[in-house]
């Protein structure tokens, strides 16, 4: 039976361990949004773990819409994110870059000219976000045209370009939490009556067409995706979840990607506006049935439930935010069996600089 210190491959990507940090927005890149040396400091500590998953990293101007994230559309920012990579190899650790375009959940003040945000539809979110002034209202978003959803899959295939630029060792294309790709996925927000909309193919089309515009750029064995088919964020529904995902990862499976990253549960209200759980008709273990590919599994575990997963053959592996932040060698905690450090302040987790980010010790410090 595998365990959660046994390596792993997935697709092109040799894991030393099965324990992942997963994406996190820290919110760290200052207005530039431009990747800095605390962020590579931040990453370093972390290298410890199997894979790190960066945080979401907006495509273009078109897919921001939170203050200070990092992007990867400028040279500056590949540059920023060259240090990171090359700190984070220097630990011996593999990293990924989230590929992410929030679609309608973004604000005027972040887009070129002051223009509304796009979306599958024009149906606005009830929902705040977090702009330079604070939290603000979304602004109504815009329906993108049929012709200008082939130059919405080229950001994220020009944005996986300059992933690999930048030394990271893959990419992994945010399809959760109420972004674009999720915003077409679900009936709620996609009200489309051409081919990107209707029915369930009709809604997977932009997830799937973006997962091989990546593929066919980097390669399927350094592409993974990630979905969060059991929690609702941002306002982003569907009428009947369970069909429309169980058909997403099947498509999925079909492409020999590096890894899914599955969402199980959320259990926050630190990264979200909101969590939708109850029952849904499907499980996490329907999910993992139709999809028989590398899996990685997000979502409230802590090791012995994370081991069980693995053991099980649930997943290859399992990835951790939460832990992540006040825990920056988690992986090596949980192989001597110290203790975990307790979770962050809130306040520790947007925005900022060095303290509450870089500045919580590793567990032999922590004991000295
Ligand atoms: C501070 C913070 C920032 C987050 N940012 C992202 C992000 O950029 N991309 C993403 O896909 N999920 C993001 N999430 C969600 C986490 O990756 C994860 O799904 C969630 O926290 C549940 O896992 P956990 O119980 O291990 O924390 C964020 C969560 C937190 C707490």
């Amino acid at each position: 039976m595998p365990g959660l210190f046994d390596p792993v491959t997935l697709g092109a990507l040799q894991l030393r361990n099965r324990i992942v940090m997963a994406p996190m927005t820290r919110a760290r890149a200052g207005t530039a949004r431009v990747p800095n040396a605390i962020m590579a400091e931040h990453y370093a500590q972390r290298a410890g773990a199997g894979l790190i998953i960066s945080e979401a990293s907006q495509v273009s101007v078109q897919g921001t819409g939170s203050a200070f994230t990092p992007g990867i559309h400028t040279d500056e920012q590949v540059a920023g994110w060259r240090e990171v990579t090359g700190a984070v190899h220097e630990r011996g650790g593999q990293i990924v870059l989230q590929l992410w375009h929030v679609g309608r959940v973004s604000h005027v003040s972040m887009q070129e000219g002051g223009h509304a945000p796009v979306a599958p539809s024009a149906v606005r979110g009830n929902v705040n976000t977090f702009t330079e002034q604070g939290f603000e209202p979304t602004s109504e978003p815009r329906a993108l045209l049929r012709e200008e959803v082939a130059g919405v899959v080229d950001q994220f295939r020009l944005g996986a370009a300059r992933a690999m630029e930048s030394g990271f060792d893959g990419v992994e294309l945010h399809g959760a939490n109420g972004y674009l790709i999720d915003q077409f996925l679900r009936d709620g927000v996609n009200r489309r009556a051409d081919d990107y909309g209707g029915s369930i193919e009709n809604r997977c089309r932009l997830l799937l067409e973006v997962t091989d515009a990546i593929a066919a750029e980097v390669g399927a064995e350094r592409t993974g995706v990630r979905l969060s088919p059991f929690t609702v964020t941002w306002d982003c529904i569907d009428s009947d979840p369970g069909p429309l995902f169980l058909h997403a990862v099947r498509e999925l499976d079909a492409r020999g990607l590096a890894f899914v990253e599955i969402v199980e549960r959320m259990n926050t209200s630190a990264a979200t506006s909101g969590d939708g759980e109850g029952d849904l008709g499907f499980t996490p273990e329907d999910v993992r049935a139709a999809y028989r590919g590398a899996l990685i599994v997000n979502g409230g575990y802590d090791q012995s439930r994370a081991a069980e997963a693995v053991a099980s053959g649930h997943a290859q592996a399992v990835s951790f935010a939460r832990p992540y932040v006040s825990n920056p060698d988690l992986a090596e905690r949980f192989a001597a069996g110290q203790p975990i450090a307790p979770e962050a302040p809130i306040t520790a987790l947007y925005g900022g600089g060095a303290a509450g980010y870089t500045d919580f010790p590793p567990a032999e410090r922590a004991s000295a």
